[in-house]
């Protein structure tokens, strides 16, 4: 029997409740597929900075090292708003830690859930966004100085050509496995960095026969995103761009809580799989957070790192299934007197396994 080694980050928020409903599925799905799961919890972000003054102390960073997969919660909190160190920075330092590269952040709206949409338009969507994590303006130099003319600040977007290449490998794969449509988003008009992607994105084409490549403008793709969000299949694009592209793709999907992600490094190195939603710490701990984006990146985790891809299938299956009849949770449900709690939801989901 196959035996994996999860890290556990549930951090802070609603990380902590959704995390432990994903735990939950999982466990399920191990019993159903007949391979076993353990699971090491470590602290992560404000919860450890509280512990001991640093959102990723090096124990759980070795912890992820040595795990095939990590599920993380969510982090970050006003409580920790005004602290020297952030809770984000932890999140920043373990992508760096275990080079995730390449964030998958799928957004996806089903017809049967088109009602929670802002859009008008009830057409379904399949898009995924291949967003590169490790590189640009998110680490380049940055600093602040103060000089004749008063303060001043600057942060630097560079990127090698072998990290741009390596993203756009990852963006070209994702869409050999779906609708063979790549669209890499960029803003060659103006940005250096730009035309490099460009280039290098035209470079490799030819080794993808089978993907149409085309080219857009990020502050066009944001318009279409929400004009005609039914033309993408994969979007691929640098960091900054991707943090705020798969924003506006999760917002137009209606339902925030319903978007997992998952964060890739080379292959065989453990990758990170967490909801794309926040910790919001307004309704944590009362057992009505949505788990669907953490049950649905735990999907993710046993697509990606475990290669259990039949249970995979089967515990994105049981979400989609379980999100088609009431009862829902609150954020989703039609009358809010009747949804039902974070843990009866992943109950419910665990049975359509
Ligand atoms: C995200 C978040 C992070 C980011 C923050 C919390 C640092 O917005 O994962 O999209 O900007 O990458
Ligand atoms: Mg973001």
């Amino acid at each position: 029997m196959n035996s994996y080694r999860i890290a556990v980050l549930p951090g802070d928020g609603i990380g902590l409740e959704v995390t432990q409903a994903a735990l939950f599925v999982l466990r399920r799905a191990a019993d159903a597929f007949g391979f076993s799961v353990s699971f090491r919890e470590c602290p992560v972000g404000g919860s450890a900075i509280d512990l001991c003054g640093d959102p990723l102390p090096p124990e759980t960073l070795d912890a992820c090292k040595s795990s095939d997969a990590v599920l993380l919660g969510a982090v970050g909190g006003p409580k920790w708003e005004k602290s020297s160190r952030r809770p984000e920075q932890g999140l920043l330092a373990l992508r760096a830690g275990l080079k995730l590269y390449g964030n998958l952040r799928p957004a996806v709206k089903k017809p049967f859930l088109a009602g929670l949409s802002p859009l008008r338009n009830d057409a379904g969507f399949d898009i995924l966004i291949v967003r590169e994590l490790t590189g640009g303006l998110y680490y380049g130099k940055r600093g602040r100085n103060s000089g004749p003319e008063g303060e001043t600040a600057f942060d630097t977007l560079v990127y090698t050509g072998g990290e741009i290449e390596r993203i756009l490998r990852m963006g070209f794969a994702a869409a050999q496995t779906r609708r063979k449509r790549l669209t890499s988003v960029d803003k060659a008009n103006v940005l250096d960095t730009s035309r490099l992607w460009r280039e290098t994105a035209e470079r490799l084409a030819p080794e993808y026969p089978d993907v149409t490549l085309s080219h857009m403008l990020v502050d066009n793709a944001a318009m279409q995103l929400v004009l005609a969000p039914e033309e993408f299949d994969v979007l691929v694009t640098e960091n900054m761009f991707g943090d705020i592209l798969s924003d506006e793709a999760g917002a137009v999907t209606g339902s925030i809580g319903l978007l997992p992600s998952a964060s890739l490094g080379a292959p065989g190195t453990p990758g990170l799989f967490e909801p794309s939603h926040g910790s919001a710490p307004d309704i944590a701990g009362k057992d009505i957070a949505n788990p669907s984006a953490a049950i649905l990146s735990a999907a993710m985790l046993l697509d990606y790192s475990l290669n259990e891809h039949a249970a995979a299938k089967a515990v994105e299956s049981a979400v989609w299934r379980a999100l088609e009849t009431p009862p829902l949770t609150a954020d989703i449900a039609q009358d809010s007197a009747s949804a039902i709690g974070t843990r009866a939801f992943a109950k419910k989901i665990a049975d359509f396994i």
